[in-house]
């Protein structure tokens, strides 16, 4: 699958087929996420892979609509590091690039995701604190849920001419 066609089709998955991701595809999300752009290239994001039933199962009692979690294969929580940002703020963005890189491999690789808000969210944001033990300095932004898709979400068209300004507003 191209670039364009995974961006193009992709779509928010909520329900999957219980079935294991292997590591090496772990690994191509991850490279995946590590390449998307960042400020001043400050690189400023950490990856928590969950695939303990256990903790997945906690989170949809802090994040209310986060219920697909349950039968996802693992989540990736990306986190913004307070001490690697050195750009006043821009960490959120480039949490964001991570974020939709992971999406579009996903998509890519025939598997299936939804985006779930973490940041900026208190209760979230403390659920996950406690539920991962994450410091203080490292903020956790979003929350990937990744499965075997046992759903199919049609491609929507979103070009909007409404939306596009040439060379002033
Ligand atoms: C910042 C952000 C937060 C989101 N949070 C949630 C969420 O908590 N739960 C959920 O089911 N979907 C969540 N979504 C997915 C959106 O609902 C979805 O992307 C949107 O409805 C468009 O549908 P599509 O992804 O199928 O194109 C989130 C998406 C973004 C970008």
């Amino acid at each position: 699958m191209d670039a364009i066609e995974a961006i193009l089709s992709r779509r928010s998955i909520r329900k999957y087929n219980k079935k294991p991701i292997p590591d090496n595809v772990i690994k191509e999300l991850l490279e995946a996420a590590m390449s998307a752009p960042s400020a001043g290239n400050e690189q400023p994001w950490h990856f928590i892979i969950i695939d303990d039933p256990q903790i997945l199962s906690e989170v949809p009692t802090f994040h209310n609509h986060a219920q697909m979690l349950k039968d996802a294969s693992l989540a990736i929580l990306i986190c913004g590091d307070k001490n690697l940002d050195k750009h006043n703020g821009m960490w959120v963005q480039d949490c964001s690039a991570a974020t939709e890189n992971i999406l579009i491999a996903v998509r890519a690789k025939e598997l299936g995701a939804v985006w779930l808000g973490i940041f900026p969210r208190k209760e979230r944001i403390k659920g996950m604190r406690q539920l991962l033990n994450i410091p203080e300095h490292v903020m956790p932004f979003s929350l990937i849920s990744i499965g075997h898709p046992a759903e199919k979400q049609g491609r929507v068209n979103r070009y909007n001419t409404s939306r596009i300004h040439y060379n002033k507003w």
